[in-house]
């Protein structure tokens, strides 16, 4: 067994451990990841990266350039299905219980899905199917409409569209449930600090299909790595947590995370 492996077993059997995944751990349920090739968004002709749209400053300004994409990226959601990766992530956290927590990026719900409980499933970036009012009239949340049509990449806002895109308390613009680049993390939707305390007390921190390019997934790989955890990520390429998982006596295991955790999950529950 490699020293990664055993950390990682003695940490299943009966320590703690904390998964942080990104869109690639969904890039195999054909959910484009968001700096990949298929990343950019288009709106009518034109296209642009997310951190130009996926900001509170341009849906103030535009909600109907930024609307469309998330309708367009919902419909994409509904249609995937969980893969070998979130199967395993869910089967990890059903047998260790309380001592595993999941912490992910992805605002595509597909780890609940794959049976995560949703408990110690936190979405530090949201969830793309649920709304909430734009103007904080109240601050419940409540399911994307099943009614809503399908969009297509580019397709605009019509006037039937917007019944549905209306908060049911006041009437004004609703939003999806999602943190955008100009807005901050907190505990009460985000999950900042537990999900900081969470790496703090890890054994070990899997980090799986993302790129760190965004900060709360940067304090929780440093935080770890202060108070000894073993990194150890899953990604096919290199990424800002690389060299990290190297230097913590973890790794980096090169490959697509459907086909790395099952294995890696079995083993570790199940050592030779
Ligand atoms: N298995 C594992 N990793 C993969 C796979 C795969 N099959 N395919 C691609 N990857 C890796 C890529 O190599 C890359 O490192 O997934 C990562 C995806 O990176 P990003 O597209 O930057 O996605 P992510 O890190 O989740 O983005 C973070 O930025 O745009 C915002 O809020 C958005 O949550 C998102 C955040």
């Amino acid at each position: 067994m490699a020293p990664f492996e055993e950390k990682l077993s003695a940490a299943a059997l009966s320590g703690r451990i904390v998964a942080l995944t990104g869109a690639g751990i969904s890039a195999e349920s054909g959910i484009p990841t968001f700096r990949g090739e298929q990343g950019y968004w288009t709106v009518g002709s034109r296209n642009y990266r997310p951190e130009e749209l996926a900001t509170l400053d341009m849906f103030q300004r535009a909600p109907d350039l930024v609307w469309p994409w998330y309708l367009y990226r919902l419909g994409v959601c509904r249609q995937a299905s969980p893969n070998a990766g979130h199967i395993a992530l869910a089967e990890l956290q059903r047998q260790m219980g309380e001592r595993f927590i999941l912490v992910t990026q992805n605002v595509d719900g597909l780890h609940v899905r794959a049976g995560s409980d949703p408990k110690r499933t936190w979405e530090i970036h949201g969830n793309i199917s649920r709304f909430r009012c734009a103007s904080a009239c109240h601050t419940g949340m409540w399911p994307a409409p099943d009614d809503l049509r399908e969009f297509a990449r580019g397709d605009a806002i019509e006037p039937g569209d917007r019944p549905l895109l209306t908060c049911p308390q006041c009437g004004g613009l609703a939003r999806p449930h999602v943190l955008w680049f100009d807005e901050y993390y907190d505990e009460e939707r985000y999950h900042w600090d537990s999900s900081v305390q969470a790496a703090a007390g890890a054994d070990v921190l899997l980090i799986i299909g993302t790129s760190g390019a965004t900060n709360l997934p940067n304090v929780m790989a440093r935080v770890a790595l202060e108070s000894g955890a073993a990194i150890i990520e899953l990604n096919p390429a290199r990424s800002a947590f690389s060299a990290l998982a190297e230097a913590s006596g973890g790794g980096h295991l090169v490959g697509p995370s459907g086909e790395l955790l099952p294995p890696l999950v079995a083993a570790a529950l199940h050592p030779a």
